[in-house]
């Protein structure tokens, strides 16, 4: 037998310690969470992401009565940036959850589809995507989307 070792450093960050960027694209993220329609799950998720050039494109977790229609802050935020500058690679993005009148005090994680959505852009313009995610205890910051998602399916193979 074989075996792979897969490691992934993840810093974890008081706000105050991060870059005056990094901060205000936390609390970009942050202040997202108050647009987002959650009816359902009554979880609002915010998410900004930077784009090479300095814009931020910013979005919410939109939910829909039929389940699966709704998307999540960090493909609303996405593909709003895509659409918009399509030629320009994004370089980063903050995520927070808001539930039961307080932030999250634990980091929130995005899920598998969004993971998959964004290690795309890594690919697709060759620029690592940094990962801020937020919590009320401290912010995790991963280095590329790939940290989130290693043994990516990424399409070569199907060449
Ligand atoms: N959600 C996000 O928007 N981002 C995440 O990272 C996790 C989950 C949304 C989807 C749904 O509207 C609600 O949170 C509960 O899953």
């Amino acid at each position: 037998m074989k075996s792979i070792e897969i490691k992934v450093q993840i810093h974890v960050f008081d706000v105050e310690e991060l870059s005056e960027s990094d901060r205000q694209l936390v609390e970009r993220a942050k202040a997202m969470t108050q647009t987002s329609y959650s009816p359902y799950s009554e979880f609002r998720v915010g998410a900004a992401l930077q784009l090479a050039d300095g814009r931020v494109f910013a979005g919410s977790n939109q939910e829909n009565a039929a389940y699966p229609v709704g998307s999540c802050a960090e493909r609303t935020a996405f593909f709003y940036a895509q659409a918009s500058a399509p030629d320009v690679a994004p370089v980063a993005i903050a995520i927070a959850a808001f539930t039961n009148g307080r932030y999250l005090e634990k980091p929130v994680s995005p899920c598998g589809m969004c993971r998959q959505a964004l290690l795309e852009a890594e690919t697709r313009y060759g620029t690592p995507i940094r990962v801020l995610l937020y919590g009320s205890n401290g912010v995790y910051v991963a280095q590329s989307m790939r940290d989130l998602l290693p043994l990516t399916f990424d399409g070569s193979e199907m060449a």
